[in-house]
């Protein structure tokens, strides 16, 4: 069975709920523009491309809910939601798009409609972009590499759950797999939210593909032993230098593979981009709570006494990505030459 992790019908957005994953699935139904904001800031949905879209039909509902909006409460809810969590860009980037939208909409009645079908064009546009994207990456690997058959690594979960369609470094991962050169994928875990564990390794069952799960800290460990062809990851910002926000512990991974000589890519789309940023230390790297770290599933698992400092992402120096992939091209000058298509 397919997982459909978004899907707009009959007035209604229905996100599947990713935090229960993989023991239910099961959806939270969004009416409003701040129960779109509340999916997004409490991860019932993830993932730098699906908030996008979430932002998207949530701002549809909003002019649905809001008929007679002006220029002031559209800007009101577009910082709103923006709040909703600041590192993905593609947040501010759809909500950014919504509000152009809507102020040039002459006939207002016409708002939630126009919005909804943008929604849904975008996720379509995103399973084309997708696609492309595997085949710069197969591409790559052959000729870096000199075979046909890969033993891939990935961080965090990138595919279906994180974008509503095929995926970004995941989505390579599959369409390698599809394809017959797939030898094995490793799944870091991803504490602490355990995207790998939970949803990468979920989405890898459903599709069988042979996978282990490992722990952030057996990299150096795969790595030296030669157990990693290459390593694929997806992007929350790219800047305008090549440097890539991430999530946390993807750049102590870019670290080991460049020390191992492990090619290491960035696959998104150019909606992660940020070339309003010069470096990634312009990036707001948001920080979560302790209970993330402290707790799971409400079992306490540190003591109660001790703070824990929860970045949810990193940033990777631009120097240490092999190559940035979109859907216009694989990017390997950037350290050079900065971020362009
Ligand atoms: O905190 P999350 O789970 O939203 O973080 C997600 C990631 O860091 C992904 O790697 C990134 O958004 C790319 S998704 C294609």
């Amino acid at each position: 069975m397919k997982v459909k992790p978004i899907e707009f019908k009959n007035d209604v957005l229905y996100l599947i709920d990713q935090r229960l994953i993989p023991y239910k699935e099961e959806y939270v139904e969004v009416r409003t523009l701040k129960e779109c904001y509340e999916s997004i800031n409490l991860m019932v949905t993830r993932g730098a491309p699906i908030i996008g879209f979430t932002t998207i039909y949530g701002m549809a509902l909003w002019a649905k809910n809001n008929p007679d909006y002006n220029l002031k409460s559209l800007e009101d809810a577009v910082s709103y939601i923006k709040k909703a969590r600041p590192t993905a860009v593609n947040l501010a980037y759809e909500a950014d798009r919504c509000f152009e939208i809507l102020k040039n909409t002459q006939d207002k009645s016409q708002a939630y409609s126009t919005l909804v079908s943008f929604g849904n064009e975008e996720i379509k546009k995103l399973e084309n972009d997708n696609t492309q994207m595997a085949k710069f990456a197969l591409e790559d690997l052959k000729k870096r590499l000199g075979k046909d058959r890969f033993r891939l690594l990935t961080h965090c979960n990138t595919r279906r759950l994180a974008c509503g369609c095929i995926g970004t470094a995941l989505g390579v991962v599959s369409y390698l797999h599809t394809n017959n050169h797939v030898e094995h994928v490793y799944a870091d875990e991803t504490r602490p939210y355990l995207q790998g564990s939970r949803l990468t390794a979920f989405e890898l069952s459903k599709e069988n593909i042979p996978h282990e799960i490992v722990v952030e800290g057996a990299a150096s460990y795969l790595m030296r032993n030669k157990l990693v062809d290459a390593i694929f990851v997806g992007a929350d910002r790219i800047v305008k230098n090549g440097d890539t926000a991430n999530k946390i512990g993807t750049s102590n991974l870019a670290i080991i593979a460049d020390y191992y000589k492990v090619p290491f890519y960035v696959v998104a789309p150019t909606s992660s981009f940020d070339l309003s940023l010069s470096s990634g230390s312009d990036i707001e790297i948001e920080l979560r709570s302790e209970e993330e770290i402290k707790q799971y599933r409400g079992l306490e698992i540190a003591p109660k006494k001790s703070r824990a400092l929860n970045p949810s992402f990193d940033v990777t120096d631009s120097h240490l990505i092999t190559g940035i992939i979109c859907e216009k091209k694989l990017i390997t000058d950037h350290a050079s030459q900065g971020v362009s298509w």
